[in-house]
C-alpha cells in the first residue's frame, strides 16, 4: 500500500533530502514528489538546488523566497519576547521550522497533495517542531519522514542516491551536522560532541574569532517602535537588511557565539554551538528597553511568560493555543516599548551603555541624588513600617514562642 499518492518534501539541496525523492517513490510508493526549497537566508543559490530536485526525480520543484516573513512574522515576534531558550539559546534555528512547515502546507494544498515529508531522523527536534506544526495548520495531511525509518547510514545513503543519479558530495564532508539561516548558524556533531572540548575556529563563520576584532570598540544605535526594530544608527530599514547589516557589524566585534549543552525535547543532552550575532544584540537592546519604558509589574511578570513561550517555540509549539494567548499578552504590552538602545561592540561583548524613549518611565527628579530631588523622604518611614509589619510580627510571635 502506498504511503501517499503525492507528497511535497521540504528541499535543500542535501544529500539526504535528494535521496528522500527516489526513496518515497520506490520504496514507499508515491507517485509524485513536489519538493519546496524556502530561502531563509541560509546563503546557498536556490537555482541550482531547484535542478537538482528535478534530476534526483522530483515533478516541481518549488522555490520560495520567505527571508521577509521570517524576520518579520516570526523573529520579531520572539525578540518582543526576549526569547531565550534555557536563558541562551534564541531560537534561530527552531523559528525556522514553523514557517517551513506553513510553505509546505499552503504548497500541498495548492497542489493538491495527499502528504508533506521531511528529511529530519529521530532525534532532534526540528522533526517534533515540523510534525506538530503541519498537524496544527492541516490535520488532514500526513506527515511522512523517511529519513526517521530508513535506518540507512551516511555511506549507505549516498550509495542508494547513486543508484538513482544523485552525485556523491564532490567535497569531503563536514564532520560537523550545520543548520544556517539568516538569524545564525547552530553547529553540533563531530568534535563538539565531546562537552569538554573546546569548539575549533573553524566552526565559526558569522562572529570574528577575538584575536581578529578591532582594537577599538564600535558603537550602535538601535531604534525600536512598539517593540520592533527599526533602524540601525539612525537609518530606517527593512527587516531583512536590519538584520543583515547587524550579523555584520556584531559579527566583526566576535559577537554572538554561545556554546552550551542544551535539554533536547527528545529527552537528551546535546552539546550545541551557535552564533547569532544580530539576534542576541537584538534580545539585549530590546530587553533594556522594556527595562526603561514597561512599569516594574509588567518587566517582572513577563520574564515568566518570556520563559514559557521560548520553551514552546523550541518544543514545536509555535501554532497552538498556549503559544497564541502569550502572543497577545506581549503584543499588549509593547504598545510603548519605542526608544533607542545604544551598545558598545568590543571583544565579543555588546555592552548596553545608554538607552531613550519618548515613552521613558525613568523619573528623573525622583531618582537623582542631587539638588532636584523631588523624593518625600519622609514618606518612606510609613511606607516601611507597612511594608514590613508582617515580617515584624512574625518575628515577634517566634521570640515568644
Ligand atoms: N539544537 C538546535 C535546535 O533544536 C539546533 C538544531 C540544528 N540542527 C542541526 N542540524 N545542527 O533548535
Amino acid at each position: 500500500m502506498a504511503r501517499a499518492k503525492k507528497v511535497v518534501l521540504a528541499y535543500s539541496g542535501g544529500v539526504d533530502t535528494s535521496v528522500c525523492i527516489p526513496y518515497l517513490k520506490n520504496e514507499w510508493g508515491v507517485e509524485e514528489v513536489i519538493t519546496l526549497a524556502a530561502d531563509l537566508g541560509q546563503g546557498d543559490e536556490l537555482e541550482p538546488v531547484r535542478k537538482k530536485a528535478f534530476q534526483a526525480g522530483a515533478s516541481e520543484s518549488l522555490v520560495e523566497d520567505a527571508r521577509e516573513i521570517f524576520v518579520r512574522d516570526y523573529a520579531f515576534d520572539a525578540i518582543q519576547a526576549n526569547a531565550m531558550y534555557e536563558d541562551r539559546y534564541p531560537l534561530s534555528t527552531a523559528l525556522g521550522r514553523p514557517l517551513i512547515a506553513k510553505l509546505l502546507v499552503e504548497a500541498a494544498e495548492k497542489y493538491g497533495a495527499d502528504a508533506v515529508a521531511h528529511g529530519c531522523t529521530g532525534k532532534g527536534n526540528d522533526q517534533v517542531r515540523f510534525d506538530v506544526a503541519i498537524a496544527a495548520l492541516n490535520p488532514d495531511l500526513k506527515v511522512l519522514a523517511p529519513a526517521r525509518e530508513w535506518g540507512m547510514s551516511r555511506e549507505a545513503t549516498i550509495a542508494y542516491g547513486e543508484r538513482f543519479g544523485i552525485p556523491a558530495p564532490v567535497k569531503k564532508s563536514s564532520p560537523y551536522s550545520i543548520d544556517r539561516n539568516i538569524l545564525g548558524r547552530s553547529i553540533e556533531a563531530g568534535s563538539l560532541e565531546d562537552p569538554w572540548v573546546e569548539p575549533p575556529e573553524e566552526v565559526f563563520v558569522m562572529a570574528k574569532p577575538i584575536a581578529d576584532t578591532p582594537d577599538e570598540p564600535e558603537y550602535v544605535e538601535v531604534g525600536f517602535e512598539q517593540g520592533i526594530p527599526k533602524t540601525v544608527n539612525g537609518n530606517a530599514c527593512d527587516p531583512v537588511t536590519l538584520v543583515t547589516q547587524l550579523n555584520a557589524i556584531a559579527g566583526r566585534h566576535g559577537v554572538g557565539r554561545i556554546d552550551m549543552m542544551e535539554n533536547r525535547l527528545v529527552g537528551i543532552k546535546s552539546r550545541e554551538i551557535y552564533e547569532a550575532p544580530a539576534l542576541m544584540v537584538l534580545i539585549q537592546a530590546h530587553r533594556d528597553l522594556e527595562s526603561l519604558t514597561l512599569t516594574a509589574d509588567i518587566t517582572q511578570y513577563k520574564r515568566g511568560i518570556e520563559q514559557t513561550y521560548s520553551q514552546l517555540v523550541y518544543n514545536g509549539l509555535w501554532y497552538s493555543p498556549l503559544k497564541e494567548a502569550l502572543d497577545a499578552f506581549v503584543r499588549q504590552t509593547q504598545e510603548r516599548v519605542s526608544g533607542t538602545v545604544r551598545l558598545k561592540l568590543f571583544k565579543g561583548h555588546a555592552t548596553v551603555v545608554g538607552r531613550q524613549s519618548p515613552n521613558s518611565l525613568y523619573a528623573a527628579d525622583m531618582a537623582t541624588y542631587g539638588e532636584q530631588d523631588q523624593f518625600d523622604h519622609k514618606a518612606a518611614e510609613g511606607f516601611i513600617y507597612v511594608w514590613g509589619l508582617p515580617t515584624r510580627i512574625w518575628s515577634e510571635q517566634r521570640r515568644r514562642s
